[in-house]
């Protein structure tokens, strides 16, 4: 099985090319099919999904960016560029051969093999609904199982298109596992992965690595994936990180760094895309991934000028951009900016994002979206319910109540809706535990998780929250933002007027409240 990827990893590179010959030329701006074969158009229909919906991005993470939340936040942005959570190609590269090996047939593919789907579809699967635009973020620094994972990717497709195919005849839902774009970690600092030979964040100290294993990505993606990569400004490779010792440090360095990395993956033309933390990631066993989230300075500067210095690569901005007037002003402020892409701003508060396709691409959504919070639930309702009639709910349910539970934000008794949410997450496992201890006792029928939610949601929280529209919301939040700034100026100028020793009282409130809006962006802050 691994015998195609080792052959081809083994010929030399220009003949790989004539197998999977490149498709793309990089002109001064965007791309262009040099080969009109199917592949070539499969690619390029890929890579213009990546190039028209990369405005805004979703972040990939961990327990986060599970097929339920991604489903949620595009039931309120169609165009929003979903992530997944990382993958480890291992895993993937595993179940597959797993898969070939139990279905006692001499098949080298996946396509026509008789096996059961759900294990490897534990990391592919994306829904029952097509997902729209989004990415597989993939782990791992070996190339043979990075080329199987890509290739597992591809023939999953193929099954799906088949399925789609048979689909009027049998009504059968087919397995969605369609992404556009595969992409590969450069920038996660855990120490769990970057202390595992080379992987994750200390990948951006093999630059030349990342340009062979994402070569083999794409070819393990039988040439149909584009393949991007994200990363972080750099890492602390040769001196010990401290706030000292890193600002005194040079930042015309730290940038040519980036730039010489960018430069080695994309030298293939193969990779185009980057999405740059702009932080560097602290490798050191003494930095968890959640201090790499905060302590490093985030220097926009860099991702900026690469963007301007490199117009024919897609470059998107992460790291800090927490709120939708926040991305709409930094692609404002930097015009070669392709992207911003936003992590814990999103899982903190997915509404705040609702109006994202109008401010961001000018396009009316609100036909295509549902009006309110209300509609949302009722529209999550439907996948909560397939998903529960498909698989265990008693595992998966927790995962499903988790994806909605902080639409609700800011407003008034959400915190109740979350603490019955979690209620109804937990009856799975309780009524499990009771059939074990008295299996001949008769249970309760369950209503199904949609009723569950919809009750969640409309005991707790009023009719105003439930009906706001999108647009409603924007305007408080917008509201809200400006009130944020403007308690924010006064303190500033009463502090820096002397006012604070002259007019403790009323100083006090003003810090009051100051400190308060502080501490709620702090409740933002869901790093693990
Ligand atoms: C809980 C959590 C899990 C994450 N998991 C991943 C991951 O799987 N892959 C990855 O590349 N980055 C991961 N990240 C990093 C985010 O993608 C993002 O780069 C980082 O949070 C900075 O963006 P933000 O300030 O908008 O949150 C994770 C972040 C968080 C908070």
């Amino acid at each position: 099985m691994i015998s195609l990827s080792s052959t081809l990893l083994a010929l030399p590179r220009s003949l790989a090319f004539t197998l999977y010959p490149f498709r793309y030329k990089s002109t001064s701006y965007g791309l262009f099919s040099t080969t009109d074969n199917n592949e070539g158009m499969i690619l390029q229909q890929r890579t213009d999904m990546l190039r028209t919906n990369s405005k805004l991005s979703l972040a990939p993470m961990m327990e986060y960016t599970d097929r339920h939340f991604r489903h949620l936040v595009r039931l309120l942005s169609p165009k929003t560029l979903l992530y997944t959570e990382m993958v480890a190609a291992n895993a993937i590269a595993h179940e597959r051969d797993n898969a070939l090996t139990s279905s006692e047939s001499d098949n080298k593919s996946l396509v026509d093999t008789n096996f059961d789907p759900s294990y490897i579809l534990r990391f592919l699967g994306q829904g029952h609904n097509p997902e729209g635009a989004s990415v597989l973020q993939l782990g791992g620094s070996d190339r043979d199982q990075l080329y199987l994972a890509a290739q597992t990717v591809y023939e999953f497709n193929q099954m799906q298109q088949k399925q789609l195919q048979q689909q009027n005849d049998n009504k059968q839902t087919p397995i969605y596992c369609d992404y556009s774009a595969i992409n590969l970690n450069c920038g996660c600092p855990s120490p769990k992965v970057a202390g595992k030979g080379c992987f994750g964040a200390a990948l951006m100290q093999e630059p030349d690595l990342v340009r062979r294993l994402t070569s083999s990505m794409y070819n393990g993606s039988q040439g149909t994936m584009p393949i991007t990569v994200k990363c972080r400004i750099g890492t602390d490779e040769g001196y010990t990180f401290n706030q000292k010792e890193y600002l005194s440090r040079s930042e015309e360095d730290e940038y040519q760094n980036l730039k010489r990395f960018v430069e080695v993956v994309a030298s293939d033309s193969i990779v185009t895309d980057f999405q740059i933390h702009a932080r560097i990631a602290v490798l050191g066993k003494n930095y968890s991934p959640a201090d790499n989230r905060k302590v490093p300075p985030l220097r926009y500067n860099h991702v900026r000028r690469l963007a301007e210095e490199y117009p024919e690569l897609n470059i998107s901005l992460n790291g800090g951009v927490d709120t939708l007037t926040a991305v709409k002003r930094e692609l404002d402020e930097c015009g070669s900016l392709d992207g911003v892409m936003v992590g814990r701003g999103y899982a903190a508060n997915p509404w705040s994002f609702a109006m994202a396709d109008e401010i961001l691409y000018g396009n009316d959504s609100s036909t295509s979206r549902p009006k309110n919070r209300l509609e949302v639930l009722e529209a999550y309702g439907k996948h909560a319910d397939y998903e529960e009639e498909t698989y265990d709910p008693t595992r998966i349910r927790r995962f499903m109540t988790k994806a909605i539970s902080h639409l609700f934000a800011g407003e008034p008794n959400a915190k109740r809706y979350r603490i019955l949410l979690d209620e109804y997450a937990g009856i799975p496992k309780k009524l499990e535990r009771e059939r074990k201890q008295n299996p001949n006792a008769i249970q309760a029928d369950q209503p199904p998780i949609s009723e569950l939610i919809m009750n969640a949601a409309t005991t707790h929280l009023s009719e105003e929250v439930l009906y706001r529209s999108p647009e409603e919301s924007y305007e408080k939040m917008l509201w809200d933002e400006e009130q944020a700034e403007r308690k924010k100026n006064v303190v500033g100028t009463v502090i820096m007027n002397g006012a604070a020793q002259d007019d403790s009282n009323s100083t006090k409130t003003l810090v009051q409240e100051w400190q308060s809006s502080r501490k709620e962006e702090t409740r933002l802050d869901i790093s693990a």
